[in-house]
């Protein structure tokens, strides 16, 4: 059999492990899986979308089963538009907007549009998977930024700027950050808006999971502070559906329109009739209608699985506390390594994302990230309890789980 790995090129090395194909894998039969943000499926708005789908293919054929312009069909950007007005208070102008083929098309063409090999860039420690596997393939050089209970330490930032570091963009996600759950309060929202705006520094703001507050309430986002300083990437993955594979960028008419253009080399379009569906659907009052009951569903998950947490963990392992999302972040003891002790976990039918991927540089050992938003309640309890035994487990005989480095 020929070998074609000489052909491989070298960002093939530079994007990480798999681990996120592991995670859109699944888990195999009898582990309860919490590694995904996956929307649960009871949010998916079905009879809706059957009708709107057929109404789309029998009379709209034309637009929606055709090619589209590279920012977008005409009437789709008009919708975002006004979505965005509705949902920020501000009206980007039409140069301002774009629609994507979700959050990480907009993460990739970010990567195209801005990234040299060797430019700098800072995100938060730890940030999205995805990002920091695109970031590496573009071979930026990430520079991680810590954080706290509550997000990005916009002080942290500032002394890297006063230090001399020019990123070309700071990667933030604000509200229930992957994988922390955190979300970055209003005063450290207008800091590193003024912050970037001093150093002309692009602030690229990803909004995954803002539509998802539990109690249905968002602080201002950045762009909405900032629309001279930021661009955000939104998606439709977790308030729709990420089958649809539909997202938006708003940002700097310029930064914009770079991403418009380097789409023509992806996929040169979004998909015209997951477009139309977003348009109709929301145009319909959708988004209005079924979103309560989707917060409602995960605010009460992260209730169960909080109290299961507290019920079954040890007393020194500590999670934060999303006010809306998907995802909570664990911290183990110092010297336990959620790599090392995965297999135990799988063994006892429970799966998690270990910690060290989510971080430049592999940290983090000790640390790993839950989602709770598909299995059912019930199973949250489950899942929990095999984990915590697993944990005390490891806890009761650290040494067959103890790395050199420890943390
Ligand atoms: C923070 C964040 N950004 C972007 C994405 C990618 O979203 P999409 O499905 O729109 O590509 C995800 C998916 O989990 C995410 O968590």
């Amino acid at each position: 059999m020929p070998d074609f790995a000489h052909a491989f090129a070298r960002r093939t090395r530079l994007r990480g492990g798999d681990e996120l194909t592991a995670i859109l894998a699944g888990s195999p039969p009898g582990v309860l899986s919490m590694t995904g943000g996956f929307p649960n499926p009871e949010t998916f708005p079905t009879d809706e979308l059957d009708e709107i789908a057929a109404r789309l293919v029998r009379d709209d054929a034309a637009v929606a089963l055709q090619y589209t312009p590279c920012a977008g069909i005409p009437s789709v950007r008009d919708y975002l538009i006004d979505r965005q007005e509705q949902l920020h208070g501000r009206r980007p102008e039409r140069a301002e907007l774009i629609v994507t083929s979700g959050g990480m098309e907009c993460i990739a063409l970010m990567c195209q549009a801005l990234i040299d090999p060797g430019d700098a860039i800072a995100v938060e420690a730890p940030s999205y998977l995805g990002a920091l596997m695109a970031f590496g393939a573009a071979e930026a050089d990430a520079v991680a930024v810590p954080m706290d209970a509550d997000g990005l330490l916009v002080d942290a930032l500032a002394a890297r700027l006063a230090a001399g570091l020019r990123p070309k963009f700071v990667y933030t996600i604000p509200e229930y950050q992957n994988p922390t759950g955190r979300t970055l309060p209003l005063d450290r929202r207008r800091e590193l808006v003024e912050l970037c705006r001093r150093y002309g520094v692009l602030i690229f703001e990803d909004v995954a999971y803002r539509e998802l507050s539990f109690a249905g309430t968002s602080l201002p986002s950045l762009w909405s502070l900032g629309p001279d300083v930021v661009l955000q990437a939104g998606t439709f993955s977790k308030s729709f559906f990420p089958g649809v594979r539909l997202g938006w960028a708003a940002g700097p008419a310029d930064v914009v329109a770079e991403l418009a253009a380097a789409k023509q080399t992806t996929d040169q379009c979004a998909g015209g009739l997951g477009q139309r569906l977003v348009e109709e659907y929301g145009r319909a009052g959708g988004f209005e209608r079924h979103l309560p009951s989707a917060r409602a569903l995960y605010a009460s998950h992260w209730a169960a699985l909080s109290a299961a947490l507290t019920r079954h963990m040890p007393d020194d392992v500590a999670w934060t506390e999303p006010t809306g999302g998907f995802l909570t972040w664990l911290t183990l003891p110092e010297g336990l390594d959620t790599l090392a002790i995965r297999p135990a976990a799988q063994a006892a039918g429970v799966a998690y994302v270990p910690g060290p991927p989510f971080h430049v540089g592999g940290h983090g050992r000790n640390t790993l990230r839950l989602s709770f938003s598909h299995l059912t309640e019930p199973e949250l309890d489950t899942a929990a309890e095999r984990l915590a035994s697993v944990v005390g487990a490891a806890l009761e005989d650290r040494s067959p789980f103890t790395t050199a480095g420890g943390t």
